[in-house]
């Protein structure tokens, strides 16, 4: 099923965050979009999810428009395109199998899910996602407590209950150290080529982007400036996606270190929006 995005833009007041973005993008790719901070990385899978509503553009999925979704169908959408965020967003008092169970909260009833009832297929279907991310051990431990490595593998295990098409990932590994950078890749990397679901992950590197992604968006000011595969990144291309400083210092090292767990400034807080914590009342 193709994803298409057409002419997709997003205005906050005079500035132009996302602006005219076209992209067809085949189920099963995994796409890594990269770009400065400010390019609209982060406003562009929000729109994707519909967390935020473009100002002008379409954005279809296999022929559905998803920006005219409502009610159970736009639920059923976000459903289908799980969310994974740099700051894990999960309920850190709760113990981590029910975290991963709250992934299965739009797959069933209001009133069910309000009681946080949890069915025996619904418990095997979770263990069997943390035994997948290697973390089973901690099923009973509060989320909380986990090291932030293992709290985004609970994240990701949480988004396959969602049985989802695409997962989008906003910077997933920009709080982690270089080891749970590459298990978080690693994951998300298999998930897209065992079940090949879509990925699109917005990094801050352009070597992890290299390294994991088959497609790379390169986003400038809000545009798009560079899509293909990391082979025809040149520097040219580079340079046309971060650009120059205003005070001339170029293009900054960092980004093209192997270092992975650059964080981003003002990495800003996700929480808003969590469509499953929002209908458990959490
Ligand atoms: N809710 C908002 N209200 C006003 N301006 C916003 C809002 N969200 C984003 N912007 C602006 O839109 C532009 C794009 O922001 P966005 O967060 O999408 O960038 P980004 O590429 O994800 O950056 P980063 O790498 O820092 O995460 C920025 O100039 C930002 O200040
Ligand atoms: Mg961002």
């Amino acid at each position: 099923m193709m994803f298409e995005l057409k002419n997709v833009t997003r205005r906050f007041g005079k500035k132009l965050a996302v602006d005219s973005v076209t992209l067809d993008i085949p189920q099963g790719q995994m796409v890594g979009i990269i770009g400065r901070s400010g390019a609209g990385k982060s406003t562009l899978l929000r729109m994707i999810n519909r967390l935020q509503e473009p100002s002008s553009g379409t954005i279809h999925f296999g022929g559905v428009e998803v920006s005219g979704l409502r009610g159970q169908a736009l639920r059923n959408w976000q459903r289908d395109c799980a969310m994974i965020f740099q700051q894990f967003n999960l309920v850190p008092r709760l113990d981590v199998l029910t975290n991963v169970m709250l992934g299965r909260l739009n797959h069933r009833s209001t009133v069910l899910s309000l009681l946080n009832v949890f069915t025996r297929e619904e418990r095997i279907q979770a263990i069997a996602a943390l035994e997948r991310l290697g973390i089973e051990q901690t099923a009973l431990q509060a989320a909380g407590t986990l090291s932030g490595g293992q709290q985004q593998r609970v994240a990701i295990a949480r988004a396959l209950m969602q049985n989802p098409k695409m997962v989008l990932a906003d910077e997933p590994i920009a709080s982690l150290d270089p080891l749970n950078a590459k298990i978080v890749m690693d994951a998300l990397r298999d998930i897209n080529e065992r079940e090949g679901i879509t990925v699109v992950t917005n990094l801050h590197t352009l070597d992890t982007a290299r390294n994991y992604c088959e497609r790379i968006v390169g986003m400038a000011g809000g545009r798009v400036v560079f899509d293909g595969k990391p082979s025809e990144l040149t520097t040219e291309a580079v340079k046309d996606i971060y650009g120059t400083d205003k005070d001339g210092a170029g293009i900054d090292e960092t980004m093209t270190s192997t270092a992975i767990n650059i964080a981003p400034e003002g990495a800003e807080n996700e929480s808003a929006g969590n469509q499953p914590l929002a209908l458990a009342g959490l």
